[in-house]
């Protein structure tokens, strides 16, 4: 067997590890050949973008962020940019990527992608090519795993940035807000928030209430600890306003979420006087070393999508349920996202602990 590896999408850290464990159960298991695929689907519509990946190409990835073979999140073979006479025109290149999986001499193709590249997997598998997915994202939106890896290292990082937080608001008696993260879901947000004892948490599936985040600031100022922390999801809104996205958005990417902790602190600096500070996290969530659950989540990942194709069950995508790795079919998860379930568990214990969910409690 001769298979081909690809990392799509925005990177998340535990990319290297899913690779090398791929790679190694390949080789070691099978004795089959694996080819890494440069920078997403690009790699095969320009297939001088590829690489061999041999025991030696693998070696001391573990402890890597990033991907070593490369990512974009503007790569839609169905859609690709081109520029032609200066301007930027859509063109359908997937025929160009399929004769090159061909002319790759490829079995079979792992993609390790979030819900964009995972959409156009299942497009390309309704074309005949013969693929297994691999989720990844920090943002832990998608559907029918329990986790993505990446999620944990992106917590981690905003769970100390958090803690860092701390001290200072509480030196200076001043609302801190951290921006993080996440997309369309607030996962990131309401669990580094639990894990690192904020006092107000916004979402995007709870549209809240200014009024109830000014309420929280209130009482905790009237209390002994004068300060508050506010973690935001960058696709938090109030209720009957829109998300807020950046100005800048380049041909063939999506538009970009920020800049709702800025819009929220001038509505807080406005209604209470109090000062306010707010701190982007951005990409530090998705850079630097993997924790310890990403590498094995990522591990494990890599050789169930070995063990799938072994099978011959294409077409499937590798998940975690529960404790175990499991699989479901692409067709079933792709295009869809997984949010926070605002009347769920780890929401109401946020509100048990008089977490501000920014709605009425
Ligand atoms: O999906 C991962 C993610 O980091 C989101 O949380 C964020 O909205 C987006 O990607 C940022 O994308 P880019 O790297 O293109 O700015």
């Amino acid at each position: 067997m001769r298979l081909g590896i690809l990392t799509g999408g925005g990177d998340a850290p535990g990319l290297n590890a899913v690779i090398r464990a791929a790679t190694k159960a390949a080789i070691l298991e099978y004795g089959w050949e694996m080819i890494g695929i440069k920078d997403g689907f690009d790699g095969l519509i320009f297939p001088e973008r590829t690489m061999p990946l041999t025991l030696d190409a693998v070696r001391g990835l573990l402890p890597r962020g990033g991907t070593i073979l490369g990512t974009t999140n503007r790569g839609n073979p169905f859609h690709y940019p081109v520029k032609v006479d200066g301007k930027v025109e859509f063109q359908d290149l997937s025929g160009r990527v399929i004769e090159n999986i061909a002319a790759l001499g490829l079995d079979g193709l792992i993609v390790i992608g979030g819900d964009g590249t995972l959409g156009i997997a299942r497009d390309f598998m309704d074309k005949g090519v013969k693929l297994v997915g691999i989720p990844k994202t920090i943002d832990n939106d998608i559907l029918a795993t329990d986790v993505t890896f990446g999620f944990n290292t992106a917590l981690t990082t905003a769970m100390e940035a958090i803690d860092k937080l701390h001290t200072t608001a509480e030196s200076h008696h001043r609302v801190m807000i951290l921006e993080v993260m996440g997309r369309y879901a607030g996962w990131i947000a309401l669990e580094a928030g639990l894990a690192g004892g904020a006092d107000i948490i916004l979402i995007p599936e709870i549209p809240f209430e200014y009024a109830c985040v000014f309420d929280k600031i209130r009482e905790r100022n009237r209390r002994e600890s004068k300060f508050s922390i506010v973690v935001v999801a960058e696709g938090a809104h109030a209720r009957g306003e829109g998300m807020v996205f950046q100005q800048t958005t380049a041909p063939g990417h999506e538009k970009r979420l920020g800049g709702i902790g800025e819009h929220l602190a001038r509505k807080i600096t406005a209604a209470l006087e109090v000062e306010t500070r707010v701190t982007v996290l951005g990409h530090l969530q998705r850079g630097g070393s993997p924790t310890a659950f990403d590498r094995i989540l990522g591990t494990r990942f890599g050789v169930a999508a070995i063990e799938l194709i072994k099978e011959g069950a294409f077409g499937q995508m590798v998940c975690l349920k529960g404790r175990h790795v499991a699989s479901v079919p692409l067709a079933e998860i792709a295009g869809q996202t997984k949010r926070v379930d605002p009347a769920g568990e780890m929401v109401r214990t946020a509100e048990s602990l008089g977490i501000c969910m920014g709605r009425p409690h």
